[in-house]
């Protein structure tokens, strides 16, 4: 029986059933090869081994190599677990190798050396950064290279107690024609070092830049690969850092680090919610602070929200730091159960900080700093704020108030408007405001001067109590 041959691009993947001078996946030009064999990395190990019984399996083998580095480790779930392949993607210049480097030289001595590997860095640059990181260099070895083989038989040589390998896009796999970068060679590498990483136990970090034609042969083509996704986000002109986990096969993800880019490379944050609420002093309308919880840890963060004048608006609508499809939906919900019209009005959104929110919870805080600055009314001060909003105007509860309250009050807030099915969760010290909708939330946030309307098409703002004469805006 003859098979029929099958094409590849060596770029996108994309497979054709004939050979094409153009790909009709990606566009690129005689990149289409005819399909051979799989390449080695991808043959399964030729070792043979016996089923074990479940009940003698040890859940302790393989204990987790923990680097010091507080928030790596937390991000990890505990530290690296052996043989695992760790992707650590990011924006190029947000601090991929400077972490790589730190965590390099935390491991190593432990208690073999860390072999790092850079394609894209001379060893006099990367030797220039680790004297910036005074890093340890005792243990830590270095080779700059970027074919494949060569790194895995180094690595096979010096036995480390870890690989980093800056970054994958720089590999290239022998047998693979296709030029560094391309999503084969990439993964293809990834592949052949999450072979080497279960083959040999040893734990992989790869750095991987987040391209920006929408992340073709970038860390996204690699997720379903590697173990463990971790990605470094933050803002060129912040100062602070986020590891995310985005995938883990050993741990929880959506467990965050918090980092701090300092003269001599991260450093760990002991106290992230002072640092990004920011100055109480300086909060205005349009301002509110969400008690949220990022991964393991409670986190405060003020929510800004900029409601342009009527009249004179583009329409345009900004978010960022939280979801702007999330945003629209609160707006239409905001507009259809309080009466509040925000047609023909600008909407910005930004979370303080450039911090990246993923927590339902902050809906509430999100619907108060609009509010606020369409009011042009501060909210009170020292007033904390969480709850997850339905389509119905309903404020639902949401999981962990204890330990966003407790946060409040640690950092000294007195009041906080929460769901009235997180309400039993009060610790001492926090006067509770438990709110069944989002009406009567914003009943409760702004007690005298924003009325409610109820949730009628056609109603009239008759019963509103305007403090600052404003526009009448029809209600929906
Ligand atoms: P880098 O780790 O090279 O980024 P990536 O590998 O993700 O491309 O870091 C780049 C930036 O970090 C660069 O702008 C300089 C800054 N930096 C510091 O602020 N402090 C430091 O100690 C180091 C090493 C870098
Ligand atoms: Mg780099």
């Amino acid at each position: 029986m003859r098979s029929t041959p099958a094409f590849r691009c060596a770029d996108c993947g994309h497979r054709a059933p004939k050979w094409l001078g153009r790909c009709p996946e990606c566009g690129a030009w005689n990149t289409l090869a005819e399909e051979t064999a799989a390449p080695s990395g991808r043959r399964a190990p030729a070792v043979e081994r016996e089923a074990i019984p479940f009940d003698e399996i040890d859940p302790q083998a393989s204990p987790r190599l923990r680097t010091g580095i507080s928030e790596f480790d937390r991000a990890l779930g505990g530290g690296v677990v052996p043989g695992s392949l760790v992707l650590v993607g990011g924006d190029p210049g947000i601090g991929k190798s400077t972490l790589m480097l730190q965590v390099a030289s935390a491991l190593a001595g432990k208690p073999a050396p860390v072999l790092y590997v850079s394609g894209e860095e001379s060893d006099a640059q990367v030797r220039q950064r680790g004297d910036r990181l005074a890093v340890r260099s005792a243990g830590l070895l270095f080779l700059p290279e970027t074919r494949l083989e060569t790194i895995l038989s180094a690595a096979d040589r010096a036995r480390p107690t870890a690989l980093v390998v800056d970054s994958i896009q720089t590999l290239s796999c022998d047998d693979l024609p296709s030029a560094p970068g391309s999503l084969s060679q990439v993964r293809e590498a990834a592949a052949r070092l999450l072979t080497h990483a279960k083959g040999t136990g040893l734990p992989i970090f790869a750095v991987g830049h987040v391209t920006k034609d929408g992340a073709i042969a970038g860390p996204r083509a690699l997720e379903h690969i590697v173990d463990v996704v971790l990605y470094l986000e933050g803002e060129r002109h912040h100062s602070h850092r986020i590891l995310r986990a985005v995938k883990n096969r050993f741990g929880p993800t959506s467990e965050i680090g918090i980092f701090e880019m300092t003269g001599a490379g991260l450093s760990p944050v002991a106290d992230p919610s002072r640092l990004f609420l920011g100055d109480e002093v300086t909060r205005g309308p349009g301002s509110a602070v969400l008690a949220s919880v990022e991964g393991s840890r409670p986190l405060l963060v003020e929510i800004q929200a900029l409601v342009g004048d009527p009249g004179i608006s583009s329409g345009r609508r900004v978010s960022l730091g939280i979801d702007a499809g999330r945003v629209a939906l609160l707006v239409a919900v905001l507009e259809r159960h309080c009466g509040r019209s925000l047609a023909g009005r600008d909407l910005f959104v930004n979370v303080a900080g450039g911090f990246e929110l993923d927590d339902p919870a902050s809906d509430l805080a999100t619907l108060a700093a609009i509010a606020s600055s369409m009011e042009g009314i501060p909210l009170p001060p020292r007033l904390a704020v969480f709850g997850e909003v339905g389509l119905t105007g309903e404020v639902r509860t949401v999981g962990r108030a204890a330990e966003r309250l407790q946060e409040a009050a640690r950092l000294g807030f007195a009041r906080a408007v929460v769901p009235a099915g997180n309400a039993p969760a009060a610790p001492g010290g926090l006067a509770l405001s438990p709110v069944r909708t989002l009406a009567e939330a914003i009943a409760a946030m702004f007690p005298t001067h924003l009325p409610v309307i109820p949730a009628q098409p056609g109603i009239q703002s008759g019963d509103r109590i305007q403090r600052r004469p404003g526009p009448r805006l029809p209600p929906g």
